[in-house]
C-alpha cells in the first residue's frame, strides 16, 4: 500500500511548491480541489491545508467541511488554512494593520512541538498575508510567534492538526523543510518510502497487470518524458511496446539518427519514420506561427496514424504525460476548475479504439529525471534541453523551406556544440539559435555580403514560464559568433538576445 498524504488546495500559487517539498522528503502526496475532499481511506496518513488569495472573511473564500479529516488523522494547515480554522471554530481574522510580507523571525517557539525539533532560535520564515489571527478560540494553543504576529501558530487540544501562518514549502523559510519535514514523520508517520527506485518497483508490476498480454504503441520525441515512459513499459511488457520515432524535418542536426541509436542501445523497439518531406509540403506557404503550429500537429497526427494502423493488434497507446498536465487547479477567480488534456494524437485513441497507459502521470519533472536516472539511462539525455514540438519550425521566422532548415541546423550545432565544450550547456535552462528574415551587408576578404541574420537565445528558468536571458561569457560568443560566420554560408551576422520573460516569449514565434 502505497501512503498517501492529501494536500488540499484553495488556490494558493504556491500549493505544487508544497507538493514538491513534502516529494521530497519521499512521502507521495496529491493535489486536490478544496471542493472535491477524497475521502479518508487508510492509506492516508496526513493532510496540508494550502494557502489561499481569498481572505476567510470573503464570502466567496473557500469554506469545506473538513470533519472528514480533523480528529481522524494530522491536518497541517498553512497562511489561508490556518486562518479558515480559527474562522471555523470562533476564533476571528481580521485585516492586519499593515500587510506581512516577507522575511521574519519566529521570536517564539513551543519547544515541546514536535513540529520544531531541530529547528533554531529565531529562525527566519516568509510570510505572505493581507489577514491576521486576532482571536484564537478555545482549546487553539500558540506554539509559535514572531515580533508582529503573535499567533504565528498553534495546535489544536484534542486532535493532531497543527497551523502556521507562514509559508514552510518557500525557499525563505530557511527551516521550512524541516518543519514539513516533522510533520510528515514524527506527526503523521510517514516512512518516508517514496524513492525513485520503489517508484519503478511498483509501476512496473502495476503497467504489467493493466496491459495484461495487450501491444503498446508509444510515440517518443528523444524528450525526457517520452524515453523514461519508454523504459518503464519495455521493463514490464518487452518487445510488446513499439514506439515510433517521427522525423518532421525540423530537428536539431543528426538528432534523429543519434536519438534512434540511442534508442537502439537501449534495447527499446523504436521505428524510425522519416518524413520531413511530407511536413516541408504541409509548411509550404504558411507563415504565421500559430499556422505552423497547426499544419504540424495536424501532419503529426496523420503520420502517426498510419504508423500506428500498421502495428496489428495494438490495444493501448502510451502517452508522457506528467502530474503538472492533470493537476485540477482551483481558479483564483472562484472554484472553477481547469483540465490540461495531453491528448496530442489527437482523436487517435477514439478512433483506433486504444486505451491510454500513462506510467509517469503521478510525477513532476524532476522525479522523472530521477527515475531516469535510477533507470541508468543515459545523463546526456536525461539532461537534455526541453525542445519545442514543432521544432525549428517556430525558430524560423517566416516560411520554411529545406535550405533554411539546414542553415540553421548548421548554425545551432555550432552553438550548442560550444556550450558544451565550456561546460555551460547543464548550467542554462534552454538555448536554441533562431533564424531571422533578415538580410544585411557584410565584408569577407575583399567581397560584400549580403547574408541572414542569426540570433542565439540562452535562458535560466525553472519551468520556462519565466525566464532570464543567460549572461553567457562575452569571449564565448565572440567565438560562436566566428565560427557560425567562417562556417555556415549564408550567415554574415550573429546576435545575442538580451530579452526576459516575461514580456518576451522564449522562442521567437
Ligand atoms: P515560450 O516561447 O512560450 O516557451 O516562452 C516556453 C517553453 O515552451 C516551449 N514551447 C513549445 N513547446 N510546443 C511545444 O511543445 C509549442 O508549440 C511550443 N512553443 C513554445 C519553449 O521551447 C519553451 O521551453
Amino acid at each position: 500500500m502505497q501512503e498517501r498524504l492529501l494536500i488540499i488546495d484553495f488556490g494558493s500559487q504556491y500549493t505544487q511548491l508544497i507538493a514538491r517539498k513534502v516529494r521530497e522528503s519521499n512521502v507521495y502526496c496529491e493535489i486536490h480541489p478544496f471542493h472535491k475532499l477524497p475521502p479518508l481511506t487508510p492509506d492516508v496518513k496526513g493532510v496540508i491545508l494550502s494557502g489561499s488569495p481569498y481572505s476567510v472573511n470573503n464570502p466567496e473564500g473557500p469554506k469545506p467541511d473538513l470533519s472528514v479529516y480533523r480528529q481522524h488523522i494530522p491536518v497541517l494547515a498553512v497562511c489561508y488554512g490556518a486562518q479558515y480554522l480559527v474562522y471555523t471554530d470562533g476564533g476571528t481574522v481580521a485585516s492586519a494593520a499593515h500587510r506581512e510580507y516577507g522575511r521574519s523571525q519566529l521570536t517564539y517557539m513551543d519547544r515541546n512541538c514536535p513540529l520544531f525539533a531541530d529547528v533554531p532560535d529565531n529562525s527566519q520564515v516568509w510570510m505572505s498575508h493581507g489577514d491576521t489571527i486576532t482571536k484564537m478560540p478555545a482549546g487553539f494553543d500558540l506554539i509559535c510567534s514572531t515580533p508582529t504576529v503573535e499567533a504565528a501558530g498553534y495546535k489544536i487540544q484534542g486532535e493532531e492538526t497543527y497551523a502556521l501562518q507562514f509559508h514552510p514549502e518557500v525557499y525563505h523559510s530557511t527551516d521550512g523543510l524541516r518543519m514539513l519535514g516533522n510533520f510528515l514523520r514524527t506527526v503523521c508517520g510517514f516512512s518516508g518510502d517514496f524513492t525513485p527506485e520503489h517508484f519503478v518497483e511498483s509501476i512496473v508490476p502495476a503497467l504489467r497487470e493493466q496491459i495484461g498480454d495487450g501491444k503498446v504503441i508509444l510515440g517518443l520525441s528523444g524528450g525526457v518524458d517520452s524515453t523514461v515512459a519508454a523504459v518503464l513499459l519495455h521493463k514490464a511488457i518487452g518487445d510488446r511496446l513499439y514506439g515510433i520515432f517521427i522525423d518532421n524535418g525540423l530537428l536539431r542536426k543528426n538528432e534523429y539518427q543519434d536519438v534512434l541509436a540511442s534508442f537502439a542501445g537501449m534495447g527499446l523497439q523504436v521505428k524510425g519514420v522519416d518524413a520531413s518531406q511530407t511536413f516541408y509540403a504541409a509548411l509550404k506557404g504558411v507563415t504565421d506561427p500559430e499556422a505552423k503550429r497547426k499544419a504540424i500537429g495536424k501532419t503529426f497526427i496523420e503520420v502517426f496514424e498510419r504508423e500506428a494502423k500498421a502495428i496489428e493488434g495494438a490495444t493501448f497507446l502510451a502517452q508522457g504525460t506528467i502530474y503538472p498536465d492533470v493537476i485540477e487547479s482551483v481558479s483564483v477567480k472562484g472554484p472553477s476548475m481547469t483540465i490540461k488534456s495531453h491528448h496530442n494524437v489527437g482523436g487517435l485513441p477514439e478512433k483506433m479504439n486504444l486505451k491510454i497507459v500513462e506510467p509517469l502521470r503521478t510525477l513532476f519533472k524532476d522525479e522523472v529525471r530521477r527515475v531516469g536516472k535510477s533507470l541508468n539511462i543515459d545523463p546526456a539525455l536525461l539532461g537534455r534541453h526541453p525542445f519545442p514540438g514543432p521544432g525549428l519550425a517556430i525558430r524560423i521566422l517566416g516560411e520554411i523551406t529545406a535550405e533554411k532548415v539546414a542553415l540553421l541546423q548548421e548554425a545551432d550545432a555550432i552553438f550548442i556544440n560550444a556550450l558544451r565544450r565550456h561546460n555551460l550547456y547543464d548550467k542554462v535552462w534552454q538555448a536554441g539559435t533562431v533564424l531571422l528574415p533578415i538580410y544585411s551587408v557584410g565584408v569577407m576578404g575583399d567581397e560584400r555580403t549580403y547574408e541572414q541574420v542569426v540570433a542565439l537565445r540562452a535562458v535560466q528558468s525553472i519551468d520556462g514560464m519565466t525566464a532570464d536571458w543567460s549572461p553567457l561569457p562575452h569571449d564565448v560568443l565572440a567565438e560562436i559568433s566566428n565560427e557560425i560566420i567562417n562556417k555556415v554560408r549564408g550567415i554574415n551576422r550573429v546576435v545575442y538576445d538580451i530579452s526576459s520573460k516575461p514580456p518576451s516569449t522564449i522562442e521567437w514565434e
